[in-house]
């Protein structure tokens, strides 16, 4: 019994800490048109929609355009943290802020591969 509800507490416990987390994290509000001197290192490697040196068959690192910005926003701080391993990106990623994240998430989100007039490219 004890042991019982010794886990409840620490579910509860970790539940709301997760919920922190969510409200700390939902205060940054990404601004795409902020991101547009943050991008300028991801080009070279994620060939963008609309950069003119890539075309879609030739990407060898996954398109970021159209993808949505919660996850755009999980993979950068995965990198950042290292829950998500890739030297590369993980080296990108720490110099990052929050804010920066949610800028390019937010600008690359706003992309869709059918969207040619989109400004945000
Ligand atoms: C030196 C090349 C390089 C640069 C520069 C670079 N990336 Fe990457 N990026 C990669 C590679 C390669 C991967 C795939 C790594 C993997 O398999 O986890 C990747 C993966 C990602 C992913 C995960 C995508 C997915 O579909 O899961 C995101 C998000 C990302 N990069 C964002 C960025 C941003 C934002 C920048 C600029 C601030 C940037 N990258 C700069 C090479 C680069």
């Amino acid at each position: 019994m004890n042991k019982f509800v010794g886990k409840c507490a620490v579910i509860a416990a970790l539940s709301g800490l997760a919920g922190f987390a969510t409200q700390a994290s939902a205060d940054v509000v990404g601004n795409a048109k902020a991101a547009q001197g943050k991008v300028a290192m991801c080009i070279g490697c994620h060939g963008i929609p609309g950069y003119r040196t890539a075309y879609p068959e030739v990407y060898r690192v996954p398109m970021l355009g159209g993808q949505s910005a919660r996850y755009l926003e999980n993979a950068l701080q995965a990198y950042k943290k290292g829950d998500r391993h890739f030297e590369t990106m993980h080296g990108i990623a720490v110099t990052l802020t929050d804010q920066d994240i949610a800028d390019i998430a937010a600008y690359y989100a706003a992309q869709t591969p059918s969207s040619k007039n989109n400004p945000d490219k």
